[in-house]
């Protein structure tokens, strides 16, 4: 059975470190979680997330960025490039076309490395620094490698990485080349990567920073603190809704804890918490097949395909933590096809908003239920843009117009524009 409440006063078990502890969201098992490396419980096998003894309120939150919240991670620094603090844009044109009572986009690409996972990074980083590994390895559709091959190097660690062959784009394998780190082009998809690199990890080759890893989460729930800090600051109120896209399944877990945490520290009324909404490409569509059936966990698809290749995912590891927190919210999740993908990438970019595929597909789902009737016009949405536009300069070129060739000269530049 399933427990993901949180103790409004959590005592810390005897195996906690530093009031932080592991513990199994199955079987309720208890972790030490420095002492050893686990990434999932050693009791059931089933994953863990942190807990701690103290869940702050927004008053005990200081400076800017991920480690502004400190106090709702497990350590108080880390390494740091820095990163989050990213903007929460409007956006008139879409929030008018969609027809809401306002939309914010929170632009994760504006990240250090380019996507949210920096925020993961620095966190997971720092654990691996406690451990005293030597040697980090990630399976990656391609951002979770470009942070850390970048975090990792930073830190003055190996990294390898391992990646599904023809499947990555460009930005994204040039940047954890030129961070440096070791990669491998797999001939399999992402899940595939996953398992190899599992194995790896549970033989002791190298410390895994994907997020089956609890603590990458910890990093990425800041996310959600962040829009419901500006949200609370500037408006007064919290957003109804949170749509983003969909592959691991990570961030909606790691967002459903954020809000698991502001309840049991109060900041948060049952009433309050935004509905999470998933969003997948219908390509690589398993959460929404587990929404739509009821099932407790996704079924692993083995063909994926879509150009969100970042979110080209049939065996989301973090379905168990995430498929409670789309149902418990009152949220949902759907999917979406490639042309709706880029004609979402083409309205963000519209608003002066450069986003990846995988991240339209937020706009794109968002779309698709208003459409629907499902999200109703009185709400207020923020939809997570999760990688920049440069990740994947392929899949922008072609969304985008094609450049004209003009002699060299002012009259011919003139006869040109004129024609
Ligand atoms: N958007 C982008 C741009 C991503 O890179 C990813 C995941 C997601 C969304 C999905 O997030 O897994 O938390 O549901 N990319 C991983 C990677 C898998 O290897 O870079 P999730």
């Amino acid at each position: 059975m399933t427990d993901l409440s949180l103790p409004e006063e959590p005592t810390a078990p005897d195996v906690a470190d530093g009031g932080v502890w592991l513990r199994c969201i199955d079987c309720g098992h208890e972790h030490a979680p420095f002492e050893e490396i686990i990434y999932t419980c050693t009791e059931c096998g089933s994953l863990l997330e942190a807990r701690y003894d103290h869940y702050p309120t927004f008053d005990e939150f200081t400076g800017r960025g991920v480690w502004r919240y400190r106090a709702a991670l497990p350590f108080e620094e880390g390494v740091s490039l820095p990163e989050g603090a990213t903007p929460l844009h409007e956006a008139p044109r879409l929030r008018e076309e969609i027809d809401l009572r306002s939309l914010r986009i929170k632009h994760e690409g504006m990240n250090p490395t380019g996507s949210f996972k920096d925020r993961g990074m620095t966190v997971g980083v720092r654990v691996a620094q406690e451990l005293g590994v030597d040697r980090l390895a990630c399976a990656s559709t391609g951002n979770t490698s470009a942070a850390l091959a970048a975090y990792g190097t930073r830190a003055g660690l190996e990294t390898l990485v391992l990646l599904p062959a023809g499947k990555v784009a460009a930005g994204k394998i040039a940047q954890a080349s030129l961070h440096g780190a070791r990669i491998l082009e797999v001939d399999g998809n992402f899940d595939d990567c996953l398992d190899i690199v599992q194995e790896l990890a549970d033989r002791g080759e190298a410390y895994l920073l994907n997020s089956l890893n609890p603590f990458r989460l910890e990093g990425q729930k800041t996310i959600g603190l962040e829009i419901l800090e500006e949200f609370r600051d500037d408006e007064g109120r919290f957003p109804d809704r949170i749509v983003l896209p969909v592959g691991n399944a990570g961030n909606t877990a790691a967002l459903y804890k954020c809000f698991r945490e502001l309840l049991a520290a109060g900041e948060l009324a049952d009433s309050d918490v935004p509905k999470l909404t998933g969003v997948q490409a219908e390509g690589a569509a398993p959460m929404v097949e587990a929404i739509e059936t009821g099932a407790e966990n996704t079924e692993r698809w083995s063909d994926v395909e879509t150009i969100a290749t970042a979110i080209r995912i049939g065996n989301p590891v973090n379905a168990p933590k995430a498929l409670p927190g789309i149902r418990q919210t009152g949220g949902t999740a759907v999917s979406v096809s490639d042309a709706a993908i880029t004609d979402a990438q083409r309205a963000l970019a519209g608003e002066g908003i450069g986003v990846e595929p995988a991240s339209a597909a937020s706009v794109a789902g968002l779309r698709a239920l208003r459409e629907r009737g499902v999200v109703g016009a009185d709400e207020d949405v923020v939809c997570l843009t999760t990688g920049h536009l440069l990740k994947d300069p392929d899949a922008a070129a072609a969304a985008g117009s094609a450049p004209e060739s003009v002699a060299n000269g002012t009259d011919a530049v003139l006869s040109h524009l004129h024609d």
